[in-house]
Parts: structure tokens; sequence; C-alpha cells
């Protein structure tokens, strides 16, 4: 798909395109979100993405979703895997979140992403060793939305690796900004 050009509409009657564009992603960024590592596989490729956009969006079943560009390489490894895993970063290891954004080098002998440890879960999506607490997921459903994809999965396993008081990354930790 083509990268548009320029500001992405509507706007308000009478606005100045660019200004408003400045100022709705502002907006935008003033919306606070957790910041994480997605664990992705298919067959033995796997992935870890930085990713914000993440919720969940029912309690029975229980469904998480995630917003994924749909050029990523984590897209067509979710498309393909049917799997994926979010990670629930440690504050303290913020710097992680630049090894993430994009496709990492996986050792499978030292079992490694990126030179961080990981196993691979109940599904077969890696979770890193160091991540505070992780949710496990199987596909349930693929929404179309724009020039991402909304992954909603099925939590068939969740835990914790690191004490359950361990404070976790937010964006607000970070100078990071995603979308807007
Ligand atoms: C702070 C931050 C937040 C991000 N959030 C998302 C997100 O919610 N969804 C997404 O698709 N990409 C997000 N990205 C971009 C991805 O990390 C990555 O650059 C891109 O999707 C390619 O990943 P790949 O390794 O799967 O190809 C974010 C990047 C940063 C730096």
């Amino acid at each position: 798909m083509p990268v548009k050009e320029g500001p992405v509409g509507p706007f308000p009657e009478g606005a100045d395109a660019e200004e408003y564009d400045r100022l709705r992603r502002r907006v935008l960024w003033t919306m606070p979100s957790g910041l994480y590592i997605v664990g992705a596989r298919a067959g033995d490729r796997r992935n870890g993405m930085t990713l914000n956009w993440a919720t969940q969006l029912s309690f029975d079943p229980k469904l998480l979703g995630i917003g994924v560009e749909k050029e990523a390489f984590t897209h067509e490894l979710i498309h393909e895997g049917r799997v994926f895993s979010l990670n629930i970063v440690d504050r303290e290891d913020r710097a992680i979140v630049r090894k993430f954004t994009k496709p990492v080098e996986v050792d499978a002998e030292a079992r490694t992403l990126n030179g961080f440890p990981f196993h691979d879960g109940r599904t077969g999506a890696p979770i890193l060793d160091q991540a505070v607490a992780y949710l496990d997921c199987e596909l349930r459903q693929e929404v179309e939305v724009g020039n991402h994809t909304l992954f909603i999965g099925e939590i068939v396993d969740a835990g914790f690796l690191k004490p359950e008081d361990t404070p976790v990354l937010r964006m607000e930790d970070t100078r990071m900004n995603y979308g807007g």
C-alpha cells in the first residue's frame, strides 16, 4: 500500500490541515498506555516486537487485542502461526524496547532473540525470560483496521516471571510515541 503524503483527514471546517494534524497527534499521544514486547511464531520463525496498542477486550471469554502494522514481520507470523504472546516489561528494562523495532536476530541454539533469552510458551510463542509477566494467546479473530490489523487472541496461559510488585514499563516512562 503506498504511503499517503501529508495529513490524513477528516479535518474540521476551516482548520489548517497541517496545524490540526499536529494538534490531533498531540491529543492522541496523551492517551496513557503500556509498552510491551509481542512474541510471535510460525513454525520455526520467531519474532519479538515493541507494541503499545494492546488492551483486554472481553472477560468472558478472556480476549486480548493488539494492533499490528500490516507491513510488520510480526503481522505475517501471527497471521500464519495463529498465536502470540504479550510480554509485560520491567520498568528497569526500558532500553529493550528499542531493540525490538525491526525483525530480530534469533539464535535457536542459545534460545535468544536479539541476545535476550526466551522460552516458548504453551502456544509456542516466544516469551522473554526477563518479562515481569506474560499473556499467551491463541488467535481468534483478525479485524482489518486501516493500515493495521486488530489481532484478537484468547488468553490460554498467563503468569509472572518476576515478583508481582515489580514496576512495569509504560509509554510515559520513555520519550517515545507511536501513531498519532
Ligand atoms: C514506542 C513504540 C511503540 C510501538 N507500538 C506499535 C504498535 O502498537 N503496533 C505496531 O504495529 N507497531 C508498533 N511499533 C512499531 C514496531 O515496534 C515495529 O517497528 C514494526 O511494527 C515492525 O516490526 P517487525 O519486527 O514485526 O517487522 C512501535 C514502536 C515503538 C518504538
